[in-house]
């Protein structure tokens, strides 16, 4: 449980993060047009919510499968020191993965994910992002799709959590300590 007492300030709507995953769905649906080789992978636990909509948005043969990286920890930032607490269930050589991230923030978790499942061999590998923070990045990764450009705040909603609260609001919004004046 996070110590200090916050509020969350809503920063995207349930209902512009729907319009928003269409578009992305049906650019996602056009490039994979015709391929029935197609495995989303969702980084845990952040994706969940994301993914849950994306994928019953893709009119397309896919498989779901789930890959959890450590990261944060209860902390508020990265620790820079990535490890895969949970792998893949199914082999991907020789499909088509598509990796589906809440958040690229610094891009390490992402950049080891990407070099980790690169070694396994699939035929094309393309990351989808809900959330970019562009001016955080310290590792050069770049999604294909991305859902929304943010500043530097610290968000939750939509599966993202602080602390692991806050994963099941519909919305996404920025944490503002109270504490602070
Ligand atoms: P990176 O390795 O620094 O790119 O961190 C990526 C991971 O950190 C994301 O998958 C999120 O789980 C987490 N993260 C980054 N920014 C935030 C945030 O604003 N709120 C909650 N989690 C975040
Ligand atoms: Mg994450």
């Amino acid at each position: 449980m996070p110590s200090r007492p916050y509020v969350i300030d809503q920063m995207i709507s349930a209902k512009s993060i729907a319009a928003r995953i269409e578009e992305l769905a049906s650019e996602i649906r056009s490039h994979y047009q015709g391929t029935d080789k197609l495995i989303v992978v969702g980084l845990l636990r952040g994706s969940f919510v994301f993914i849950a909509d994306l994928v019953r948005e893709l009119d397309l043969p896919v498989e779901v499968d789930f890959l959890e990286a450590s990261s944060y920890g209860d902390a508020m930032e990265s620790s820079r020191e990535v490890r895969i607490l949970k792998d893949l269930r199914g082999e991907i050589a020789g499909r088509d993965v598509l990796v589906v991230e809440d958040i690229v923030d610094t891009g390490f978790t992402l950049s080891h994910v990407l070099h980790l499942l690169e070694s396994r061999n699939p035929a094309r590998m393309e990351v989808c992002a809900l959330l970019n923070k562009p001016t955080r990045r310290e590792v050069d990764i770049k999604a294909r799709w991305t859902g929304f450009e943010i500043p530097d705040e610290f968000v939750v909603g939509y599966g993202i959590d602080f602390a692991q609260r806050n994963r099941n609001l519909p919305f996404i919004g920025k944490v503002r300590f109270t504490d602070e004046g």
